[in-house]
């Protein structure tokens, strides 16, 4: 069996949170659960080092030993992501400064500015003295740098130390100032600098700065995230060969570049809580309210595709929700059966392993309403036999004999970050569209025709797609025009692509720029519209659109128009062009359309259900409000193929059959 056709649980668990007697009891149930991975130590700096040099090791041996002889595999928490406060007070310049000046401070966590250097020697110590310690220990499968970078709004810091690393990394960049001058527009407003050292961030001034400044200073914190991990990343592979490193990311959250991250790990692990992102988020409200206590349909499945993309297939879900969170605007409990389903949606989606936070509930501190497996007096909570169940159900599957291996999805949606961040920086020009939305709008619309997607790359190969989105190239990305030009599969390029060179400028051609070369079409203006104004286009298709319109001049005719004669929806062979942002079920209805065209097999869900196909398995979920028979949806479900789950899916329910 290839690591990738093995499915595990886990789950986060905190030793130095329990007395030392605990700890055994602690692994036996663990195991009595299934579970088999743990991940520990990312916020112990305070109990590892008490003093500068002082370490106490012995405990986190003791702990590592007993998971061990439980028969627990470790993932081993780097722990920089809590400074202690002897280390702070000795750096009282460390701490990142938000854009109101305010400096942000200990008693809770990520109080780092990424770009303080003599924090990353401090970094450098605690790695190095862990890895020696526990590099090779048997039972340590994985580490875990740090924890969820940027966090709490952690990337973007205004500190003295990253202004002056703005400046540097301007000066190797641009190497002259003229240059970057001219890159920037800087003769708009007179903005022109004579020297590096009088750059400053882009914050505090009278109206908005120059997008250009602050694309510079996205990236130049994006690069500052990965300098930082990448110190880590070194020391752990000099010390702990054959040990994997991962980090955990999170949902909804485009702050840093996470492919550029993800080069220099194993596995990218990402942070799912379904319920949290659905009240915090902002979705539409009748979505929140049918999908209270389940999440949304695609929410966490989005990010499985994302994370999946991030270190070639390998992804595990490092922390999933078991029950109310406690950070969200409101903490609803979610519907019996969650905490499995979740468990299943990350495996059917290609996670190696899924693993709950936590173990036990804090009776003390920040997160004491956030739930666990086990109450905080130790009893078992409501997730806790779901999770066994999930744990029996792998069995079986595995004494079955099906192979799990991920294969490559039908559909590709190329993700960009950097992409993303342009059009973010655009606002307040159309203040309701949110690009990362809109890209999971797309991805939704595919998902309720029910296909597969790999979320990937734009440096990614694109070979082998039979359909190819592009919802957010925004920038003149040549490589990528190189690229979509060479593949076979059909593309749909849509509202915004290459209308920005990479320093944030128009394009000497107009938009879409460099990807002309792929369909004739050029973006003579665009219009924002509020929420209330949404125009028809009418033609071979109708389509109503929303927040965002272009209007094209093209020798193409186009596939519907609009009252006042804008054209919408440019097609040229394999190649489609969609000029405004469609409202979802126009958009459905136009990606089902090309879909058939290319060839894909649709099936449309009813409302909650969702599928997915890994191996030689396909996946079927149900958060809709009654049961569903799968066998009228997918007539290769019959009875005999079933393997997991019957074939009468209930709300909270998962089927998986055999594929024909
Ligand atoms: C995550 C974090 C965990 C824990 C959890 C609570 O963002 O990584 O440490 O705080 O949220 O839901």
């Amino acid at each position: 069996m290839t690591a990738s056709d093995t499915l595990r649980t886990g789950v986060c668990y905190y030793p130095e949170h329990w007395p030392e007697e605990r700890w055994e009891q602690d692994a036996a149930h663990m195991r009595r659960l299934g579970l088999s991975v743990v991940r520990i130590g990312e916020f112990a700096w305070s109990r590892l080092e008490t003093a500068d040099g002082e370490w106490h090791f012995d405990w986190l041996q003791r702990a590592m030993d007993t998971l061990h002889a439980a028969g627990l595999s470790i993932v081993l928490g780097t722990p920089t992501a809590t400074p202690p406060a002897w280390l702070v007070k000795r750096h009282p310049d460390m701490f990142a400064v938000d854009e109101h000046g305010h400096t942000r401070g200990f008693g809770s966590r990520r109080h780092y500015c990424f770009s303080y250097q003599p924090y990353h020697e401090h970094c450098k110590r605690i790695v190095t003295a862990l890895a020696e310690r526990f590099g090779k220990h048997p039972a340590l499968i994985a580490w875990q740098t740090d924890n969820e970078y940027g966090c709490h709004d952690t990337i973007l810091s205004y500190s003295p130390a990253a202004v002056e690393q703005f400046r540097q990394w301007c000066k190797e960049r641009y190497s002259d100032i003229a240059s970057l001058n001219a890159a920037w527009g800087n003769v708009f407003w007179s903005m022109e600098y004579s020297d590096f050292s009088e750059i400053e961030a882009p914050v505090g001034a009278v109206t908005e700065t120059n997008p250009a400044h602050r694309l510079a200073y996205w990236r130049c914190a994006s690069d500052a995230v990965i300098a930082f991990d990448r110190v880590q990343v070194d020391i752990i592979r000099a010390h702990s060969p054959g040990r994997d490193v991962s980090h955990n990311f999170m949902g909804n959250f485009v702050e840093f570049d996470h492919h550029a991250l993800s080069r220099q790990l194993d596995i990218a692990t990402w942070d799912s809580y379904p319920l949290g992102f659905l009240t915090r988020d902002g979705v539409d409200p009748d979505e929140q309210k049918r999908y209270l206590r389940t999440g949304s349909p695609d929410g966490a499945a989005f990010h499985h595709d994302l994370y999946r993309g991030c270190c070639k297939g390998r992804f595990w879900v490092m922390e999933q929700q078991p029950g109310p969170v406690n950070w969200a605007p409101y903490n609803p409990s979610p519907r019996d059966g969650m905490a499995r389903y979740w468990g299943w949606e990350a495996f059917a989606h290609g996670a190696e392993v899924t693993s709950w936070f936590r173990w036990r509930q804090a009776p003390f501190a920040q997160e004491q309403m956030h739930t666990g497996l086990l109450l905080s007096n130790g009893e078992e909570d409501v997730a806790a036999a779901e999770v066994l169940q999930v744990a029996q159900e792998i069995d079986a599957l595995q004494t079955a004999g099906v192979d799990l291996t991920t294969q490559q999805a039908p559909v590709a949606l190329v993700f960009d970050y950097t992409g993303d961040r342009v059009q973010r920086n655009q606002q307040p020009d159309g203040r309701t569209h949110d690009p990362l939305l809109f890209t999971q709008q797309v991805y939704s619309a595919c998902r309720r025709l029910g296909l597969d997607i790999d979320v990937v790359a734009p440096d990614s190969d694109l070979s082998g797609y039979a359909l190819i989105l592009v919802p957010n190239a925004t920038i003149e990305d040549t490589a990528l025009v190189a690229s979509l030009a060479q593949v076979d599969g059909t593309v749909v390029l849509f509202p915004r692509t290459g209308s920005r060179t990479t320093e944030s400028a128009i394009p000497d051609a107009l938009p879409p720029g460099a990807f002309r070369q792929l369909i004739d079409v050029t973006v003579v203006r665009s219009e924002t519209l509020p929420p209330e104004e949404c125009p028809v286009a009418r033609g071979a298709e109708t389509s109503t659109v929303m927040s965002w319109r272009e209007r094209i001049r093209s020798p193409l005719t186009p596939i519907a128009t609009f009252d006042d004669g804008w054209g919408f929806h440019y097609t040229k062979g394999r190649v489609h062009y969609i000029n405004a942002i469609p409202e979802p079920q126009s958009l459905e209805r136009l990606l089902q359309a090309i879909g058939q065209r290319c060839g894909l097999t649709i099936t449309t869900m009813p409302e909650g259900v969702r599928t997915r196909r890994r191996g030689q398995l396909r996946f079927a979920f149900n958060i809709g409000t009654g049961p569903v028979a799968i066998a009228k949806l997918f007539p290769e479900a019959t009875a005999e193929r079933v393997l997991l789950g019957a074939r009468m899916v209930e709300p909270a329910g998962v089927v998986a059959w055999r594929v024909a």
